[in-house]
């Protein structure tokens, strides 16, 4: 069969719809004879191994006490049956990240909050009463608990106020209500700061697991049954040496891009770092710890998980050198160990941004680390970028930089099989940010723009897999959004995204909406949600070996094709339109075959599958395409 005689360009799905119209540059399409694509079916290339799976951040959107759409957001994820997603308790919000929020203050019991919140007090733990204010004041005073100071603005009656609340009661609710205390200094943002003691005297610490159980629990429940990677990321930043407390959100719904401050760890045993996050396992993994004074907390959680990833791009604003974070990760292994006497969970180092070669000579040299630190896994990330939020043409180049990180891929295997080869890989975030992306007001991209990020992330995969990297995770489920819970007030369900008008006094604030797999309004997969679903369905890693696969596209600038062999004959290809165009590819032997497409047309739907009636193709612009060959060999 001649390549000329397949010239025959069958438009299988209806390119645009015409409402959606985008600079397109050609519609012809990019070649007027088809690439062809050769696949040598006997030249084995190398063996499958790379798990497709995906990272969910936790924020606003996952959280049953705010969301409107969690259910369906984990639904998703329950479907998508991925191996080794990673759960990261990130930072912008503090509530919904640290589990201590305030550092524990002895027999002094404190409490700080903003305008129009509550500070609750209670003694109930030994039996006891509220028997002394040593310090109250509704105004500008400051300062950590044991050390407050009464600011210029002050409210005169703030002691006797709470004093009448709270004295002989063993709990009470004192709110920062101007009605209260009246008001000290109009115009001023006031907060109301309190110390109290117990009779009988209690020590006391502020441990509130309410967000992170709920966000935790589903999560937990909708990847039931595979491997996973949890990242409590965010130390509390109280664990780091401060002139003043870092004051947070009262409202856990508000990101504070500020929250880790710090350089320099109050203990530099590292110890408390370390018991930290072995409180945390031993919550989730042993039904609950034991606090700084001794006393017992219940959680009657019993989870289990494989991997535990310690911190995230190594929370740069903490300015961690490699040594640092070396000694921290093995301070945290030891007090997971201290906590939880669990030495069978494995952990997950680095995590980074970056890919300086040195981090990796170091964490990865086991002679840097204490004895008996296993270096189960590594991490790191990769994003594209583009310039433009609304020129598709704009992103054609993702896949170029996508090259280069491989050609970074490739240094730090180098690396990794000197130093520590049984140390596997995960590569677990994996995407595109958008410039602006954060940027209130930004506009809004394209619907296509959806099916240029779940190329790359196609591509990724196929190219990562290739070093046979162990994990692959597409960046990320959902986040992408305003931070904004207006629909709690005007009892509608709407979360605002990014360039609405509507309610532009909001200090409105997005999450990286260009990193989503889900669309933020209604919880839908995108065409990147679903390219996820197709490889996690398609890829066998225990069977499947890439053969040798050959194009005409002799610069790669167009399409990538990838072909796999399996058991019981399966064949298939992957083939990916890396350009803003329509392009033709002639798969020999593909008529009769199936064909799943996700494209422009398939939007928030799985991909579109068909019987091939021809061994021509036309890809839409940036279309992921798996063809599964017919079992009868028809070259
Ligand atoms: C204080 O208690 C009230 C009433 O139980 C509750 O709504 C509020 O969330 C609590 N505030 C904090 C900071 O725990
Ligand atoms: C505290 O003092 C302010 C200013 O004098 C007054 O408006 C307010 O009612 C007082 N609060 C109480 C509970 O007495
Ligand atoms: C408070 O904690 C300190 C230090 O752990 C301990 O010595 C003391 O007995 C505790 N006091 C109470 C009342 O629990
Ligand atoms: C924990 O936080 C939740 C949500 O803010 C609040 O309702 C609850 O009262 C807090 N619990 C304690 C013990 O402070
Ligand atoms: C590993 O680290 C040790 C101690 O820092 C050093 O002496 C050794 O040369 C390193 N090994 C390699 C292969 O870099
Ligand atoms: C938290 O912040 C959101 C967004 O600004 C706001 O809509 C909501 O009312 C706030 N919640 C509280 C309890 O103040
Ligand atoms: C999310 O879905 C809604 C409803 O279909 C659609 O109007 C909106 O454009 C989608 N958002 C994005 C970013 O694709």
């Amino acid at each position: 069969m001649s390549v000329k005689s397949c010239v025959v360009t069958v438009v299988l799905y209806y390119l645009f719809t015409f409402d959606k119209v985008y600079v397109l540059t050609t519609s012809e399409g990019i070649n007027t004879d088809p690439f062809v694509i050769d696949v040598s079916w006997n030249s084995h290339d190398y063996d499958l191994h790379t798990i497709p799976t995906l990272q969910v951040v936790s924020n606003p959107l996952l959280a049953r006490q705010f969301s409107p759409i969690y259910k369906k957001i984990f639904a998703n994820l329950k479907q998508l049956n991925a191996d080794y997603a990673r759960y990261a308790v990130w930072f912008p919000y503090p509530k919904l990240a640290v589990a201590e929020l305030d550092p524990p203050s002895g027999l002094a019991q404190c409490g700080n909050v903003g305008q129009d919140f509550s500070i609750n007090l209670s003694c109930e733990q030994n039996g006891g009463v509220i028997s002394k204010v040593d310090f109250a004041s509704y105004g500008t005073s400051t300062g950590a608990c044991g050390q407050m100071k009464q600011g210029q603005c002050h409210a005169a009656n703030s002691t006797t106020v709470v004093e009448r609340m709270c004295l002989g009661k063993s709990k009470c609710s004192v709110p920062a209500f101007v009605d209260l205390f009246g008001d000290p200094c109009y115009g001023t943002v006031k907060r109301l700061l309190i110390q109290i003691q117990c009779d009988p005297p209690q020590n006391n610490t502020y441990y509130n697991f309410t967000y992170l159980d709920t966000m935790l629990e589903d999560f937990l429940d909708a990847t039931d049954g595979h491997s996973r990677i949890i990242s409590f990321c965010t130390q509390p930043t109280w664990l780091f040496k401060q002139d003043t407390p870092h004051i947070y959100p009262d409202n856990a719904s508000l990101v504070d891009w500020e929250y880790p401050v710090g350089t320099e760890l109050v203990d530099d045993t590292m110890q408390a770092l370390g018991d930290y996050y072995g409180r945390l396992l031993a919550w989730y993994t042993r039904g609950g710890f034991i606090d700084e004074y001794g006393r017992e907390h219940r959680s009657n959680y019993y989870y289990n998980w494989d991997y535990t990833e310690i911190f995230n791009e190594v929370e740069a604003e903490h300015h961690m050198t490699v040594e640092y974070y070396t000694r921290a990760y093995d301070a945290v292994v030891q007090g997971i160990r201290r906590h939880t006497n669990n030495y069978a969970m494995k952990y997950v180092g680095l995590a980074l941004a970056f890919h300086q070669f040195d981090w990796f000579r170091y964490f990865l040299n086991h002679s840097n680390h204490a004895p008996d630190i296993p270096l189960d896994m590594i991490s790191y990330h990769f994003y594209a970028s583009g310039n433009s939020r609304t020129n598709p043409l704009d992103w054609e180049p993702f896949f170029n930089q996508l090259d280069a990180f491989t050609l970074q891929v490739e240094q730090i295997e180098e690396i990794r099989k000197i130093l520590s080869p049984k140390t596997r890989t995960t590569i677990d975030e994996l995407g595109v940010i958008l410039a602006d992306d954060n940027t209130p007001g930004a506009p809004q991209f394209p619907p296509i723009y959806w099916n240029a990020a779940a190329a790359l992330y196609a591509y990724a995969w196929a190219k990562i897999s290739r070093l046979r990297i162990d994990v692959v995770g597409h960046s990320q489920l959902v986040g992408s959004f305003f931070f904004t819970f207006v629909y709690f007030r005007l009892a509608t369900y709407r979360i605002m995204y990014i360039g609405y008008p509507e309610l532009p006094d909001l200090q409105l604030q997005p999450q990286f909406p260009s990193v989503a797999l889900l669309n933020w309004t209604t919880g839908e997969g995108s065409a990147k949600y679903w390219t996820s679903k197709l490889l996690i369905d398609t890829v066998d890693i225990d069977n499947d070996q890439a053969v040798i696969t050959r194009t005409t596209d002799t610069s790669s600038q167009n399409i990538f094709c990838q072909a796999f062999v399996g058991i019981n004959g399966r064949r298939w290809v992957l083939i990916i339109n890396k350009r803003y165009a329509n392009v033709d590819v002639f798969l020999p032997g593909a008529t009769g075959g199936r064909m799943q497409i996700i494209n422009e047309a398939s939007g928030f739907g799985p991909a579109t599958e068909v019987t091939l009636t021809l061994s021509t193709i036309t890809l839409s612009p940036f279309s992921v395409v798996i063809v599964h060959m017919p079992t009868a060999s028809a070259n």
